[in-house]
């Protein structure tokens, strides 16, 4: 994976859906009392760990991500906000047993629940690693942004996304889980589920445009070999245009999952 690429792709999301991503933290705020330390569970760019220690001033963040390049962004972003004395990084294996975070009052996975080799295992090391009392709180895509709807280009978009689908399934990514009854099953009470539907109609910030680029773009370079060569070209067009369109809207779902040791 090109870790640049994915890097920007996620801060691009933090800023763009920026409204969902503070509905989000708002969460978090209302139900961690005043000094929490959270734990940020494949944290990757930091979008989450960075928007909690902003908005919620009294709380410390443990960053947790496979990746060092991931982590490294997120310190030199730390560093540059001066957040960098409330959010440490731990560069750890999810997939393997956790290190030691100390007592955790809230534990966080957006986006990163569904790349564990064994839900239920890391939901199981969740409950473990959270005080009694203590929340978790899940973010998961129901699907990946749509920029073109109700353009020429939809059908060609639709496509990607099927075969991204394809190869999501393939990799064994745990994509569509029904999250309420793994957290309920790993002993979680009071489990709830908050879907969110986005829509961002045109025109949109600059950065919604280099996001479509970002995103179709990673997407078209995995496709390669995937699709008939004729569709590639079509892609490579549509994501050379996107830049400097001014039809492009924003779709996305997503469903945030809350339970308490
Ligand atoms: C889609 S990104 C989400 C990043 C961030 N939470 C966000 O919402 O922007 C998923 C992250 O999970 C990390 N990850 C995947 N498998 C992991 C594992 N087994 N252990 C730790 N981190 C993992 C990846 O390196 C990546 O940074």
């Amino acid at each position: 994976m090109a870790h640049d690429h994915m890097i920007e792709m996620l801060d691009l999301d933090a800023e763009v859906l920026s409204d969902y991503h503070r509905n989000l933290i708002a969460v978090v705020g209302a139900e961690a009392g005043d000094h929490p330390h959270i734990v940020d569970l494949g944290a990757g760019s930091g979008t989450g760990s960075l928007a909690l220690a902003r908005e919620l001033p009294g709380a410390r963040v443990t960053a947790v991500d496979v990746s060092p390049e991931m982590l490294a962004h997120l310190r030199g972003r730390a560093l540059e906000e001066g957040l960098d004395d409330r959010i440490r990084t731990v560069e750890a294996d999810l997939d393997q047993p956790w290190p030691d975070f100390g007592p955790v009052d809230v534990i966080w996975a957006a986006s990163s629940m569904h790349h564990m080799a064994d839900p239920a295992r890391a939901l199981t090391a969740a409950r473990e690693a959270l005080r009694p009392g203590g929340l978790l709180v899940i973010a998961e895509l129901d699907s990946f942004p749509r920029f073109l709807t109700g353009t020429p280009d939809e059908p060609l978009e639709a496509l990607v996304h099927t075969e991204a689908d394809r190869m999501r399934h393939e990799a064994g990514l745990h994509m569509h889980e029904n999250w309420f009854d793994r957290i309920t099953e790993a002993g979680f009470s009071g489990v709830s589920e908050k879907h969110f539907e986005i829509e961002l109609p045109g025109p949109l910030p600059r950065a919604a445009a280099r996001y479509a680029e970002v995103s179709l773009g990673r997407m078209r370079h995995r496709l390669e070999g995937r699709v008939a060569d004729a569709q590639l070209a079509e892609l490579d067009k549509l994501v050379t245009g996107l830049g400097t369109r001014d039809d492009l809207t924003i779709r996305t779902e997503r469903t945030v999952w809350q339970g308490r040791r």
